[in-house]
């Protein structure tokens, strides 16, 4: 979980309670990047894996770039209220996010985990090229892709992946889906699991809108594995920022939205001001809309006004259990036999 929810000490705990945590490379460095997972390798943590964005392809064209002005002029009256200032939209200026040219340093964390050699990479927002997964078979690491439909699904292990996540509507943050632009699907996880089990022959791990024990359990005894996000954002371990902590247990938040208002990607999370005022024009422009966005969720943090953050949860976020990583997974799986 970018953003800050997944640390080293969450990844290094989940392995040790017999799970298998993330760490997310998404918004990092390659130095921060590479800092984590040694943090985790010196833990003597052998079982987990780092997640990667996989980059756009599509080049920012003129349309975008005015629809990207046209949101940043609706977003000017906010900016003023707290007192920020707008970045500037420049064209040729990689820091605002419109140049096309952000690739959320992938061109340097690949070899940079490549050399790590850690267990296991998973990839949201794209196909992984298959030259980079057989790079990673080459060195002993495992890959997994993220998946939101049976197209996908096969699109992925065409590429050569070992494992795929079939993330559902329900899911908590952005959805996965490869093309930015498309409208995310809206098949359930039951239908969507079905469909890519019935074109791929992959072990699947499930994930999206599983927070209560009742959702996970049925999933343990059908999919090869359950992967949850929500679940663990309230977690002792977890990085999460303690407003947004608060909100999830906080009975003003009564629904969750997929919007694109705080990134210019499809993402799920709890319905606030900010979704209410600015989904309904904001453009598919990732990772532009993220930046505008960015000095506004930041400045909302230090108010501790809830209405401007982004607060990513899954459908079932009301059942965000607290707690240590240890615990959750306890209460999660308590009862079944492993
Ligand atoms: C705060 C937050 C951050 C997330 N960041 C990532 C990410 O960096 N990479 C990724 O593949 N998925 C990310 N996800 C999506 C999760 O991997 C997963 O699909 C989702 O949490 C499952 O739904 P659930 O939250 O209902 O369990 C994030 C989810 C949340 C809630």
């Amino acid at each position: 979980m970018a953003g800050g929810p997944s640390t080293p000490g969450l990844v290094t705990t989940a392995a040790e309670a017999g799970g298998m945590g993330f760490l997310a490379a998404g918004y990092r460095s390659v130095e921060e990047v590479v800092e984590q997972v040694e943090m985790v390798q010196r833990a003597g943590t052998t079982v987990f894996g780092v997640n990667l964005f996989v980059p756009g392809t599509r080049p920012t064209s003129p349309s975008d770039l005015a629809a990207v002005r046209t949101y940043r002029d609706r977003l000017v009256p906010l900016a003023r209220h707290y007192g920020v200032e707008m970045p500037r939209l420049d064209p040729d200026d990689d820091r605002a996010g419109t140049s096309g040219a952000d690739d959320d340093g992938w061109h340097g964390k690949i070899p940079a985990l490549l050399d790590l050699r850690v267990p296991m990479v998973s990839f949201t927002f794209g196909c992984p090229p298959a030259d980079v997964v057989s790079r990673f078979h080459q060195v002993g690491t495992a890959c997994l892709a993220t998946v939101t439909s049976a197209g996908e699904a096969r699109r992925a292990t065409a590429a050569g992946v070992d494992a795929l996540v079939v993330q559902g509507p329900g899911a908590g943050g952005h959805r996965a889906v490869f093309d930015a632009r498309a409208n995310p699907p809206e098949q359930s996880l039951d239908d969507l699991f079905g469909a890519v089990r019935s074109v791929v022959d992959l072990p699947l791990v499930v994930t999206g809108g599983l927070t209560a024990p009742e959702e996970v359990r049925p999933w343990l005894g059908r999919a090869d594995a359950v992967a949850l996000g929500t679940a663990f954002l309230d977690a002792e371990e977890a990085g999460t920022h303690p407003l947004y902590r608060a909100a999830l247990h906080d009975s003003r938040f009564t629904q969750t939205v997929v919007t694109r208002a705080f990134s210019g990607r499809w993402a799920r999370g709890l319905r606030n001001g900010f979704t209410d005022a600015y989904s309904d024009r904001a453009p598919a422009a990732y990772p532009a809309v993220n930046r505008l966005t960015g000095v506004l969720r930041a400045a909302a943090a230090r108010s501790g006004d809830l209405d401007n953050l982004s607060l990513w949860a899954g459908t079932s976020w009301q059942h965000t259990p607290t707690g240590t990583v240890a615990q959750i997974m306890r209460g999660l799986t308590d009862g079944l036999v492993a």
